[in-house]
């Protein structure tokens, strides 16, 4: 082994193939992303190299999802593919290691090996610092499994990513701030899966945002289950919180935008509102999920706030920040939900008119309270009304972007378009927006005028 890793070291391009690879899929939201970047900065120390092609890779690591059923069984279709590729390699005498990290690691442990034999590591996202070690016990032909809830900093000994790393991955980047939920909605596995909520220290969270702009960072997402619930020791000796935390960030050289997600509306403070008033660093949009409009349904999702608290949260924000673009995410069909309740959450919808939406059918989690109720809504009638509900939302989302063409904006140049000669950024209000530019303009902010809508999209004009 030491004599691959001091070849590692010394090979070219050319001679790749005596480098270790791994593949890294993820599932799920941004947590995961953000854990998979984690993942392989720490496996390059280990002297893995990525690949884009699942057929190169001697590590294959699923970081999963376990938030809806379909989102787990994704895992183990995937994981039937998977074994044929180790058959394949396996007949030209090479290894291929497989490992299963994220929630779906975190909730079924053990059971994953016994699905699915061919999977050498299980390994849950509070246990991320145990990685290094645990992939070397791997290699020593050990199955492991790592679920437990960790006391310790899930990043302790993971590396921070490299200056080389982050300028590759472009010049916008996540930064967890914050890990777990203590909300125990009843529909939601997540609690189970990522532990109670716990907050990174300030000087944590400074230090890598100092180290993403230094790496070409001009964009930064905060991001935790419950971001707004996110509170630390203030360089004042004072206890802060996220709106403290973000006014904080916005006076790191060379950052120029902010953003977070996701919020709980519980958890929306005067500070965090007051953040949105007052710094222009931070995007105006908030991603504030409410589930549902009918009271006695929030009431059985143990959201704790009803549809009159949460619209009275959104008047209080948007006379904070008038210009704030609002998103959402709803569950229709939830145990219990009748045709009065699912339009109740319609008329919510009415009165928000969110500007981006995301809308699920109720899937029953396994240990889960929701799950044990017996009044479940049948499978026909959800998808009826997660059709009328996204049918409207999209309404709403078409005409926020209409009302967008004329305006001008300042726009962070992020990536290649599709077109030769062309660049997308996103709009303040996290539309992709389309405009001709240079490749060498990556990483510019400049100022630009929206003059039509595109499908997903917007086109812009420099001015
Ligand atoms: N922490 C965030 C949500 C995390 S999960 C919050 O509190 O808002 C992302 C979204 O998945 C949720 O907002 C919810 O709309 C959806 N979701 C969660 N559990 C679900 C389930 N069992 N069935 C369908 N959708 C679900
Ligand atoms: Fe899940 Fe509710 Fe926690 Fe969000 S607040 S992660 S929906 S339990
Ligand atoms: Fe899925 Fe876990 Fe995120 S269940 S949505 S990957 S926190």
């Amino acid at each position: 082994m030491q004599l691959e890793a001091l070849t590692d070291e010394t090979s070219t391009k050319s001679a790749g193939d005596n480098t270790r690879k791994v593949f890294v899929k993820t599932y799920g939201c941004q947590m995961n992303a953000y854990d998979s970047q984690r993942m392989a900065d720490a496996l390059g120390r280990e002297g893995y190299e990525r690949t884009d092609s699942p057929e190169d890779a001697d590590l294959l690591l699923l970081n999963t999802c376990h938030i809806r059923e379909k989102a787990a069984e994704k895992v183990y279709s995937e994981l039937g593919r998977i074994r044929r590729l180790k058959e394949e390699r396996a007949g030209q005498g090479r290894e291929m290691l497989i490992g299963v990290a994220g929630c779906v690691a975190q909730a079924e442990g053990e059971e994953i090996l016994r699905r699915a034999p061919i999977v050498d590591l299980v390994i849950g996202p509070q246990t991320y610092h145990r990685l290094p070690d645990a992939i070397a016990r791997v290699r020593d032909g050990e199955k492991v499994v790592e679920t437990d809830y960790a006391i310790e900093d899930k990043f302790e000994n993971l590396p921070e990513p490299e200056k080389k790393a982050i300028a590759a991955r472009g010049v916008t980047a996540f930064l967890t701030v914050q890990e777990g939920c203590d909300k125990f909605c009843t529909f939601c596995v997540v609690p189970y899966t990522r532990g109670s909520e716990m907050s990174r220290p300030v000087s944590q969270i400074v230090s890598e945002a100092r180290r993403l702009v230094a790496g070409g960072v001009r964009e930064i997402t905060l991001l935790g289950q419950n971001v707004n619930a996110w509170h630390g020791e203030g360089d004042d000796g004072r206890e802060w919180g996220l709106g403290e935390l973000l006014r904080h960030l916005a006076g790191v050289d060379g950052l120029a935008r902010l953003r977070y997600t996701t919020s709980h509306p519980r958890d929306m403070d005067d500070a965090l509102i007051e953040a949105h008033r007052d710094l222009d660093k931070l995007m105006p949009y908030l991603h504030l999920p409410v589930q549902a409009g009918s009271d006695r349904i929030l009431k059985a999702m143990n959201r704790r706030h009803t549809a009159n608290d949460y619209l009275g949260l959104i008047d209080r924000i948007r006379a904070a920040q008038p210009g704030l673009a609002l998103s959402g995410d709803f569950i229709v069909g939830f145990p219990g939900e009748t045709e009065g309740d699912f339009e109740d959450t319609l008329a919510l919808v009415e009165k928000v008119r969110y500007a981006q939406a995301f809308s699920f059918k109720y899937s029953p989690r396994p240990g889960t309270p929701g799950a044990e109720r017996t009044d479940h809504v049948a499978e026909e009638v959800k998808s009826e009304r997660l059709q009328r509900l996204q049918a409207l939302l999209s309404q709403h989302q078409s005409e926020f972007a209409e009302s967008c063409v004329g305006r001008d904006i300042d726009l962070l140049l992020e990536k290649p378009g599709r077109l030769p000669g062309q660049l997308v950024g996103r709009s303040p209000w996290l539309q992709p927006v389309i405009v001709d530019a240079m490749s060498s303009q990556i990483g510019d902010i400049i100022r630009v005028r929206i003059t039509r809508t595109g499908a997903n999209s917007l086109f812009a004009d420099r001015i």
